[in-house]
């Protein structure tokens, strides 16, 4: 008899430590601990028992029986009465606690718009390394050591010849190198240079496109990225191509926005000049094709590079591009 009741302890035990309702630990009390409960029957058996073997089953049984109302105790009172009042504790008829639902960043937010217009023109999305070697951040896209292009953007380098990608152009090189044309990519990503004010960050994210084929002219890249920016920015978008120079491209143009958070007349974002350059393209250069073996008398093509966080500050009126990297999350949720 005592296996008996040792047995019913540790059954006993076991549904008090898996109960998690108040009024499902008093059924299992009654159940064991009542007046015609498991234990209590059990017990009035003990009279029945040869005189010799009453006394040390009668102990044990009394001593279970304490132990069992303990742990009873114990776990009614770790899990509260469970009885809520009802007409003083809350009101039944307020509405429920929203759930606060998380969201994308707005940088990959725009990076996704800007992939999916592109996409949809018929451009497909690859990607590229952030710890790049010098050959295609810089000497493949014809900066070769030493030339002053190098000065254009201040470089985090790991080792003499690996550095942190100042650019995503790296990827036009990766592309061509192992695909023969028509090619048309588009390649987001992180890029890092040394700079930080109000409109630069030394992390921030461009998206690189490059296109080659048969008879690709500046007129192709003029029509893709304008239709690019109204799509992106509206209809009514005013934007201006700017000559520039890249030792990649040839010609080079920059493009410009009408600033959007002054309207063109002047402001600390566009450094007082109305404008502000999203991004720098141009026809490739055929110094580059010569390290990716196209042949620059068959192909011509075009490529450009955007600032992504650029974007976002005109797309959204944000007056600072830290913010973008400060986690406030007041600011975030305005996303
Ligand atoms: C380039 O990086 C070239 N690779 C772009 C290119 C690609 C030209 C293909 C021709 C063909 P640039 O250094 O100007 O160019 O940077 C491109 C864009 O990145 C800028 O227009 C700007 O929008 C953004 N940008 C540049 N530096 C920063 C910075 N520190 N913080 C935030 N955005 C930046
Ligand atoms: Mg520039």
């Amino acid at each position: 008899m005592k296996e008996e009741i040792l047995e019913l302890e540790k059954r006993a035990l076991g549904e008090i430590g898996s109960t998690l309702d108040p009024s499902e630990l008093e059924t299992l009390r009654i159940r064991y601990l009542g007046k015609k409960g498991l234990l209590t029957s059990m017990m009035k058996k003990v009279g029945c028992l040869p005189p010799d073997e009453r006394p040390g089953v009668g102990k044990l049984a009394n001593l279970v029986k304490k132990n069992l109302s303990a742990r009873f105790k114990e776990t009614r009172d770790s899990l509260g009465s469970g009885r809520v009042d009802v007409g003083t504790t809350f009101d039944v008829t307020l509405p429920g606690r929203e759930p606060v639902y998380g969201h994308l960043h707005p940088i990959t937010l725009v990076i996704k718009e800007v992939c999916g217009i592109f996409t949809r023109m018929g451009f497909r999305v690859v990607k590229g390394p952030n710890v790049e070697l010098d050959y295609y951040n810089f000497e493949a896209l014809n900066i070769p050591r030493d030339h002053p292009a190098r000065d254009m953007q201040d470089t985090f380098y790991i080792s003499e010849n690996v550095v942190l990608r100042t650019h995503t152009s790296p990827i036009q090189v990766r592309v061509m190198e192992t695909r023969k044309p028509p090619v048309s990519v588009i390649a987001p990503g992180k890029v890092y240079r040394r700079d930080s004010d109000v409109s630069h960050t030394p992390m921030f994210h461009q998206v690189e496109g490059l296109l080659v084929d048969r008879g690709v002219s500046f007129g192709d890249l003029k029509g893709t990225l304008t239709s690019f920016v109204r799509q992106m920015f509206g209809s009514r978008t005013r934007l201006r191509f700017r000559p520039s120079f890249f030792p990649f491209t040839e010609p080079s143009a920059e493009v410009d926005i009408l600033c959007v958070l002054c309207g063109g007349k002047g402001c600390r974002t566009c450094s007082q000049t109305g404008w502000l350059e999203i991004l720098g393209s141009g026809m490739v250069d055929p110094e580059v094709y010569r390290f990716v073996d196209y042949d620059a008398d068959k192909y011509t093509g075009f490529a450009f590079g955007m600032g992504i966080e650029r974007i976002a500050m005109l797309k959204y009126g944000i007056d600072d591009i830290q913010l973008f990297f400060r986690n406030d999350i007041r600011f975030l949720r305005q996303f």
